[in-house]
């Protein structure tokens, strides 16, 4: 079932959660962020890309983290992510074939980076920042596990993690153009 921007779902977690601050530029202004955006960038388009591999179980090396990608008609992707790399930079550096993700290119102003994650790896991840729930309430199928792929970032522990994407993608880029015109 789709659903449409369940503003308010993600705000009951924040009290539980220690919210980081990180330091990144969002619209002109200096506000705080998990990592670095991308910085070799080939822009995603909602045009079809290849698939890399598909070699579930696959083992790792020591410095390679085997991730799981689920994509929105069930097809899957299996990518070897380095550690430190966030899950956008993985779908963008190895052309994962996953139409219209990442859309403002990790800088927290689309949630078309939203990704599903299993609850026991969710559990795991880094406390999730204001600015990021404020882009989460935004996006389509909102769940209670849900992150935004340009602010996970890969580590060693999360080798053989499998996240999903969700049915529909939600640009809020474009709601808001599609508002200001309406306005004129
Ligand atoms: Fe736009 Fe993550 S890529 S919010």
């Amino acid at each position: 079932m789709m659903a449409h921007g369940i503003s308010g779902l993600m705000r009951p977690l924040r009290s539980g959660l220690n919210v980081s601050k990180i330091r990144f530029i969002y619209l002109g202004g200096v506000t705080e962020q998990h990592h670095t955006p991308v910085k070799q960038w080939s822009r995603r388009g909602f045009s079809s890309t290849h698939k890399l591999q598909d070699t579930p179980g696959e083992t790792s090396s020591a410095d390679q983290v085997t991730v799981h990608f689920v994509n929105r008609d069930g097809e899957r992707f299996t990518a070897i992510a380095k550690e430190g790399e966030s899950l956008l930079e993985v779908v963008v550096n190895q052309n994962l074939a996953i139409d219209g993700f990442g859309a403002c290119e990790g800088t927290l102003a689309c949630s078309t980076c939203h990704l599903i994650f299993e609850k026991d790896t969710f559990q795991k991840l880094d406390a999730i920042s204001d600015e990021e729930l404020d882009m989460l309430d935004l996006a389509y199928g909102l769940t209670e596990t849900s992150r935004l792929g340009c602010q996970v970032c890969i580590k060693k522990s999360m080798d053989g993690l499998t996240v999903r994407v969700p049915v529909d993608v939600s640009d809020i880029r474009r709601q808001m153009e599609v508002g200001k015109q309406s306005k004129q």
